[in-house]
């Protein structure tokens, strides 16, 4: 193994029988490397956390959307979300039966909640306006309404999305509006969800959260509304610093308070229907990286720029968010660089905030050297774009066999064209 910076995929055999200069070769860069054990492994682990009957794990398909992951994460007993017409084809694409997948939309028109009703999605409304679109469109239709919890979590202000200052949901306030507009239409109300927001690395607002809303299930009950699912949503956070030896969410102690929660609400309120959580990141973060090559190293004043291809058309979070990826460095015939130099790790996009990672430490990069963002397999891929018209990158599976498969092959010159509407010499 070429080692200047490996020990955290050597130590998860992140490359199975594959070496990741083999693979940069071969597939070329920048690439999506994503391993199939680990994402099985989450499956799992999320599928365990409760013994309950009605517990499932309802897979955010917005953190990625690639097919074969899709179809993986179905075999492991997972259904699945969408907030798209274009997450719905993918979805049933990979094998989701209308059932297995929930629109969970925001802000959208009619002839989109009617596709999804069309299609036979059960569809969650996030506000009295689009329950009552949602009326009009498919009246004595099945729906669900998704309330704001009060309660928001998450890394950065721009993915919290429980409490006030979030677009998101219905206060809990209005549930007597919107249960005169679900009469008015005929509507069944059945489920209730939320989510409070994305990456949260200790459980207390997540559980503070469902306590809120079972106790609006509760008011439900009350009221005579026979619920049949019930959301609380995603945003399970995963250790993004793996050099730092950051700690993971206790995942074993949050589960044990989600299944005694669900099983005694269940038993007091004699609910025999389905609980759903709804991680994204979780899921799909920690099974991804993406490579890219050192194109050119310099000073300028006391920087030093490595400039590598991994821009924010390719991975978009540090640039949005300030998110911090570590990064694994591979040579040829390297050996293990004890040195470690500030060193801001940057892209080949044309703005200045085009970093990667900013006065990073890391063994002193070299025009060359293949280098890995850890933990992109969530929200990665799919917030890629072809700014500066640079081409989406190609995506690679190494199976439970260890080899690697390309499983999205990379843009062309010919796919940036596909939509234009004049012709081209
Ligand atoms: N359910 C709903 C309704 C959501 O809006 C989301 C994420 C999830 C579930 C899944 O959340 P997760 O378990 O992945 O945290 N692009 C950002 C994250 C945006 C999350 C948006 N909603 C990032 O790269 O950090």
């Amino acid at each position: 193994m070429p080692n200047i910076r490996s020990s955290y995929t050597d130590r998860v055999n992140f490359f199975g029988g594959e070496n990741p200069l083999e693979l940069a070769a071969r597939f070329g860069t920048p690439l999506y490397v994503y391993n199939e054990h680990i994402l099985r492994r989450r499956c799992r682990e999320l599928a365990g956390l409760s013994a309950h009957p009605g517990f499932h794990v309802n897979y955010s398909a917005k953190a990625n959307t690639n097919p074969v992951l899709l179809s993986i994460i179905r075999e492991e007993g997972c259904v699945v979300d969408a907030m798209s017409p274009g997450e719905i084809f993918l979805n049933l694409h990979a094998g989701f039966t209308p059932d297995q997948i929930l629109y969970v939309c925001n802000n959208v028109d009619a002839d989109e909640l009617k596709n999804a009703a069309d299609r036979g999605l059960l569809v969650s409304v996030d506000s009295l306006s689009q329950l009552e679109l949602y009326g009009r469109v498919n009246p004595g239709g099945r729906v669900m309404i998704r309330f704001n919890p009060g309660i928001g979590a998450g890394h950065s202000a721009k993915v919290i999305t429980g409490g006030k200052e979030t677009k998101f949901g219905v206060e809990p306030a209005r549930m007597d509006e919107a249960l005169a507009v679900v009469a008015r239409h005929g509507l069944r109300l059945v489920g209730i969800n939320q989510h409070i927001g994305s990456l949260f690395m200790d459980g207390e607002s997540y559980v503070a959260a469902m306590d809120v809303l079972l106790a609006l299930a509760a008011r439900l009950k009350e009221k005579g509304v026979r619920l049949e699912l019930i959301d609380f949503g995603g945003g399970f956070g995963i250790p993004y610093h793996k050099y730092d030896g950051e700690k993971r969410l206790d995942m074993a102690g949050l589960g044990m308070l989600l299944h005694r929660r669900i099983s005694d609400w269940s038993a007091e309120y004699g609910y025999a229907g389905r609980f759903y959580i709804e991680p994204g990141r979780y899921v799909v973060a920690e099974c991804g990286l993406v490579l890219g090559r050192v194109n050119a190293v310099k000073n300028n004043g006391s920087n030093i720029y490595a400039g590598t291809d991994i821009g924010f058309n390719v991975l978009a979070r540090p640039m949005l968010y300030d998110a911090f990826h570590d990064m694994e460095i591979y040579r040829e015939g390297g050996v293990p660089d004890e040195e470690l130099v500030e060193q801001t790790v940057v892209g080949n996009i044309c703005e200045s905030g085009d970093i990667l990672a900013k006065k990073r430490l890391l063994p002193r990069l070299r025009e060359g050297d293949i280098l890995a963002a850890l933990d992109a397999g969530a929200y990665g891929y799919v917030m890629a774009s072809t700014y500066n018209s640079r081409l989406r990158p190609a995506e690679v599976l190494i199976g439970e066999d260890g080899a690697a498969r390309l499983i999205r092959r990379r843009e062309t010159l010919e796919d940036l064209a596909s939509t234009l509407l004049c012709s081209l010499n």
